[in-house]
């Protein structure tokens, strides 16, 4: 696992925006979290498509999570979420964006949802480049703590932490989806590439498990350690406990 760490939140931008540039002037298979993170990212690509031609025309995408129950009109659903913040303010057509559908009910539903996910990563030929936020309970995806480290796309349900902490998007705690579909840890393990993005003292409990801890579904993002290709961008706030605690 290779970390770097920076010193502020657009430091860190500008160096997620140079290893996923790289990978889209490729035209290469990009794996897109949403979330609060990759934000800054997202505006730096933006900027670059604009500015300096970057091209993301050759690109497909597969965001890595969904909330059940929301529509994709609805503002909080990662469909509109992704569309809104980056992919359509570059040149990557809908149709090569894709995503998991929330609003099917069904046990049965969700479950061949799922499954199609799966088959339609591998017919792309996988993902080349994944991008990544953590949770403050270390999940990746929603893939919460107790997760399987080989777990494949599913519906799964999100954390008393991860509901609080995902309130701020929504207008009451109450509001917030309970039941998510989420590519699982082998899924996103399969990625030829993982970044996973970090920043705030908030993250830093999180980030220390999973760079110094033990691979565990007790902290899910620390499959990272045993994927060949993995790097950590980090803010000085978010590399407090990763920096205190040498191996
Ligand atoms: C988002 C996702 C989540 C977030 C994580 C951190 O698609 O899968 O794992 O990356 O919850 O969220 P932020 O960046 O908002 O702190």
């Amino acid at each position: 696992m290779k970390v770097i760490v920076c010193a502020d939140t657009e430091s860190v931008a500008r160096t997620a925006a140079d290893i996923v540039a790289d990978y889209a002037s490729r035209g290469a298979t990009l794996g897109l979290a949403t979330g609060s993170t990759p934000l800054a990212t997202y505006a730096e690509l933006i900027r670059r498509h604009r500015e300096e031609d970057l091209s993301f025309a050759e690109c497909t995408a597969f965001l890595l999570d969904e909330y059940i129950g929301l529509d994709r009109g609805n503002p909080q659903s990662y469909y509109r979420f992704i569309r809104d913040e980056f992919t359509s303010h570059i040149d990557i057509s809908d149709e090569r964006v894709h995503s998991l559908d929330g609003t099917l009910d069904s046990r049965e539903e969700l479950d061949a949802e799922a499954a199609r996910y799966e088959r339609a990563i591998a017919d792309a030929g996988g993902v080349d480049l994944q991008i990544l936020g953590v949770g403050a309970n270390g999940h990746i995806g929603f893939n919460e703590p107790g997760s399987p480290l080989d777990s494949t796309t599913r519906a799964a349900e999100l954390a008393a932490k991860t509901i609080a902490d995902n309130s701020r998007f929504f207008d009451s705690t109450d509001e917030v989806p309970r039941e998510v579909l989420t590519q699982g840890l082998g899924t996103i393990g399969r990625a030829g590439h993982l970044l996973l993005l970090a920043t705030g003292a908030n993250k830093a409990h999180a980030v220390g498990a999973l760079t110094r801890g033990p691979v565990t579904p007790d902290c899910p993002a620390s499959v990272l350690q045993l994927h060949p290709q993995a790097t950590v961008v980090l803010d000085a706030e978010a590399a407090t406990d990763y920096q205190a605690n040498p191996r």
